[in-house]
């Protein structure tokens, strides 16, 4: 049987087959267009994996995707819509579109690639779930996703065997833990939805100086689970773009005046509080070094990220990715 897996709604679009239960090809679109974090339909994605199996699209047995639209408001209309009438109606109005354009491209997909077989729309932790236990060396296990959010869950937990896969726990939007690392993200000066990682790796210089705070906004369960004191958040709101609230900006500071990009993140000013600074100065990172002022220094050319050519010298160089 031959799946073709299409991430296609939201940043690093990609494409991946999958023959008789074995991944074959896998890419992301932005490995091709070198465009980093594209939303771009990842059409050379999908070539390129049937290009790497020597299958036509005529050949794929089902095509899927990786969200089910319509669940959000399945799962949302109790605990959010409802509820918040009129003020949700906004948020939900944007998911409308969300979950008609998820459709569309699903159908401009089978127009356009000339496809006559079979679509799904998968769950969207699911697919989380699946890629990490399908692929493990495990026969029975438990798999979680932690993630921004995907069909209204921020967070599910499958028990996974063989080919079955059950829910057994699940944490609703807005109460995410991938919400509030994004809005940490963006509150650093950083670009949400994109930084996170630049975020993960700065972390590791810094001290557990919030840690009584952070504690505090999340909050955990004796079952397991957790919840965001929303009284800090702001990315559930419909007022607007604010990720996160009054009490968060109080307590933390304001965030830097421009957006978007990290090199005007005051030196230290978000690793440390005021107080923890030496001489005005962030403390030194691990082996001495100030972890802001010693950034990589730009390739000649001020060329990074997605402007990066193949530097490998000619005669190593294979087709990329
Ligand atoms: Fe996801």
């Amino acid at each position: 049987m031959h799946v073709l897996g299409i991430n296609c709604l939201a940043h690093d679009t990609a494409a991946a087959l999958v023959v008789d239960g074995q991944v074959v090809a896998f890419v992301e679109e932005e490995r091709l267009s070198r465009e980093k974090h594209t939303w771009k339909f990842p059409d050379q994605a999908i070539r390129w994996c049937l290009d790497t199996a020597g299958l036509a699209v005529d050949e794929i047995d089902l095509v899927t995707f990786d969200y089910r639209p319509g669940l959000d408001y399945a799962r949302g209309m109790a605990y959010d819509i409802l509820p918040h009438l009129p003020r949700s109606a906004k948020h939900w109005a944007k998911q409308t579109y969300v979950d008609g354009r998820h459709v569309w491209k699903a159908k401009d997909f089978r127009r356009r690639w000339g496809y006559k077989g079979r679509i799904r729309f998968i769950e969207h932790h699911r697919t989380h779930a699946a890629a990490a236990f399908l692929s493990s060396p495990f026969d029975r296990a438990v798999a979680l996703s932690i993630d921004r959010g995907g069909d209204y869950l921020s967070t599910a937990a499958y028990l996974c065997e063989g080919t079955q896969m059950r829910e057994i726990a699940r944490v609703r939007n807005p109460h995410s833990l991938g919400e509030l690392y994004s809005a940490v993200t963006w509150w650093l000066g950083f670009k949400p939805n994109c930084d996170e990682g630049k975020v993960m790796g700065l972390a590791s210089y810094g001290r557990p100086t919030y840690l009584d705070d952070f504690r505090s906004i999340v909050r955990c369960r004796p079952n397991g689970e957790f919840r965001i004191d929303l009284s800090w958040a702001g990315w559930h709101t419909e007022h607007g773009n604010a990720w996160v609230s009054q009490r968060f900006l109080k307590r933390f500071g304001p965030p830097p005046p421009s957006r978007g990009t990290h090199h005007r993140v005051p030196r230290g000013r978000r690793l440390w509080p005021p107080g923890r600074r030496r001489g005005g100065r962030a403390q030194p990172g691990p082996g001495g070094r100030d972890p802001v002022r010693h950034r990589p220094r730009p390739l000649p050319g001020g060329r990074c990220g997605a402007q990066l050519g193949d530097e490998r010298p000619a005669a190593d160089r294979r087709p990329l990715p």
